[in-house]
């Protein structure tokens, strides 16, 4: 083994690149996450860090709602941007079509081919981040982001964010729950 003390960080490699959606004072505002992820099956539910900082944390207390939403590569300059400009300075609203779906202040990016609809559930104060945890009250999916009724990884095209670069899927490698069994034989 050859290991080498590399970052006291949250160093987690790759990481999927979503925008986090909240109306702020009435307005829609999104901004760039790469730190999210699933935290419970029943009840469905996403957390997100989020910097103490942020413009669109204001407005995810103020409703106790938030979206997040799943781009495709081809949308990469204006994710990137939503993460590298403020609501406070910035007026990002019109960077995307927005709709809203059974919440009616977590707004939703139509271009994106996945949205997902919270409820704010739990907000632990971390330190530099707030973790909120959302409980999930729709996914919405683009129809043709689909194949035989299910999301199609290929087709949604996500955004992977690793070491300050944006890359896509790559190859199928293995069968999840399956593969495994290989090592038993
Ligand atoms: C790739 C990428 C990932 C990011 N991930 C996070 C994150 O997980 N949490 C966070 O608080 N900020 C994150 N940011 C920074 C915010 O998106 C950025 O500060 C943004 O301008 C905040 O917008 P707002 O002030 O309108 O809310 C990320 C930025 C980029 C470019």
């Amino acid at each position: 083994m050859d290991k080498v003390s590399f970052a006291f960080k949250p160093y987690m490699t790759v990481m999927p690149a979503v925008l986090v959606g909240a109306n702020v004072d009435g307005k829609p505002n999104y901004m760039t996450v790469a730190w999210t992820g699933v935290a419970c099956m029943d009840p469905p539910a996403i957390s997100i860090a989020i910097n103490r900082s942020r413009y669109t944390e204001k407005g995810i207390i103020e409703n106790g709602t938030f979206s997040v939403n799943i781009p495709s590569t081809k949308n990469v300059v204006e994710m990137d941007y939503c993460g590298i400009t403020s609501g406070s300075k910035v007026d990002k609203h019109l960077v995307f079509e927005t709709f809203y779906g059974k919440l009616a202040t977590a707004p939703l990016i139509s271009e994106f081919p996945v949205n997902i609809e919270c409820e704010l559930r739990h907000s632990l104060e971390l330190g530099s981040h707030n973790l909120h945890i959302g409980e999930v009250v729709d996914v919405l999916m683009s129809k043709d982001c689909m194949t035989d009724g299910k999301p199609d990884p290929k087709k949604i095209d996500p955004i992977i964010y690793s070491a300050y670069n944006y890359y896509r899927l790559g190859e199928v490698v293995g069968k999840a729950f399956s593969s495994g069994k290989e090592y038993r034989k």
